[in-house]
């Protein structure tokens, strides 16, 4: 198979954890014989850096001729410690998503048997927990308008607006992924308090009843849902929610994985998927060879199976990284006393895809 794979390592360490997705993807070429090329492209602080802006349009157009997207991570600090920037780096994520139409977010979340020492969470409550969440990622408060500051500067709004369509298009695909897992979804929203929520549960709710009354369905409001997460993750399979709860569940759920640095996501709904790790740019790490590469690493698993429908090859990347971690080759997010670093992780991976 000949693809063409858009590659843009983005920020903080997002360069290091994307090269080894990337050694591992050229592994799995190799052994598989198949012929990847990789388009490189500027986004986020290092595309402002380069040229002002965070998405610039020859990003756009690398992104629209690739077969898929892996993605580092985006995000300065020299942005966040300054709320008067013109331009964000997160900006350009956020177009990114936009524009190429991936309105769904896939996170899967599950917990490792040996690393159930690594979570905070006692073993217990976490053993066995296997759960994904769908997060609708191109709506919502993060993209609704009006939004602004006042003109006194003292008051600023932003505006949550949902259509049916948006919410049909996300829950048929969670709904269908629930039937190939453990069969059921729950809603998280706020519909005690929030429009837009109980929109959300009267389109779900008549979506199900129509097309998908096989799957278990139930609701949860977010609050709720938050600590739930925490008591009893194992009674989730398949959560589907909006942008802005889905961002700070997913984050919340990587506790049971044991570290963020486990958790890969892929974006989809257009012709062109992308990938990336759910963790930021972590800066603090960046250029020093500790970062876990390992939900970068399992992104390009996703996008093996998901985008080019390689089961076979994605697997072998899943349980290369699973030998890795089972065998306590780790890094320092994981274990403090005897991490390896994020190079040899990847090398350590490719050996295994080889092997
Ligand atoms: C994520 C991130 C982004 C988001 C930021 C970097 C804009 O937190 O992918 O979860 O909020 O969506
Ligand atoms: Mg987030």
């Amino acid at each position: 198979m000949e693809k063409i794979i858009g590659y843009l390592p983005g920020d903080g360490i997002g360069p290091e954890v994307a090269k080894q997705a990337k050694k591992a993807l050229e592994a799995v070429a190799e052994k598989f014989g198949h012929s990847f090329t990789f388009n490189e492209a500027l986004v986020g602080a290092a595309a402002i850096d380069a040229t002002g802006d965070p998405y610039p349009a020859k990003t756009h157009e690398v992104c629209q001729s690739a077969d898929a997207i892996l993605f580092g991570a985006i995000g300065d600090p020299k942005y966040d410690n300054d709320p008067s920037a013109a331009v964000r780096p997160e900006e350009g994520l956020l177009r990114m998503r936009k524009n190429l139409g991936l309105f769904c977010n896939i996170r899967p979340v599950k917990a490792y048997k040996l690393l159930e020492e690594a979570s905070p969470l006692k073993a217990d409550r976490i053993s066995g927990a296997d759960l994904v969440v769908f997060r609708e990622l191109t709506s919502g408060l993060y993209f609704g308008n009006p939004r602004g500051r006042h003109e006194d500067g003292k008051s600023a709004f932003e505006t949550c607006l949902y259509t049916e369509e948006e919410i049909v298009r996300i829950s048929k695909l969670a709904f269908e992924a629930a039937r190939n897992r453990r069969n059921k979804v729950t809603l998280v929203d706020k519909a005690n308090v929030l429009v837009t929520s109980r929109l959300w549960r009267e389109v779900v709710t008549k979506l199900h009843a129509e097309q998908y009354s096989d799957v278990e369905l139930d609701f949860l409001f977010v609050d709720n849902a938050a600590m739930q997460m925490i008591l009893n993750p194992k009674q989730f399979d398949v959560i589907l929610t909006e942008n802005l709860f889905g961002d700070i569940i997913s984050d919340e759920s990587s506790v049971i994985a044991g570290s963020l640095g486990l958790l890969p996501s892929a974006s989809i709904g257009s012709e062109v998927g992308l990938y990336e790790p759910i963790h930021g740019s972590y800066p603090q790490a960046a250029g020093k060879n500790i970062a876990n590469p390992a939900a970068a690493i399992l992104s390009a698993a996703m996008l093996l199976e998901t985008s080019f429908g390689l089961t076979e090859e994605a697997k072998s990347i899943q349980e290369a990284v699973d030998r890795c971690l089972n065998e306590g080759f780790v890094t320092v997010d994981i274990n403090a006393e005897n991490p390896v670093g994020t190079e040899e992780f990847g090398d350590k991976v490719v050996e295994y895809i080889k092997g």
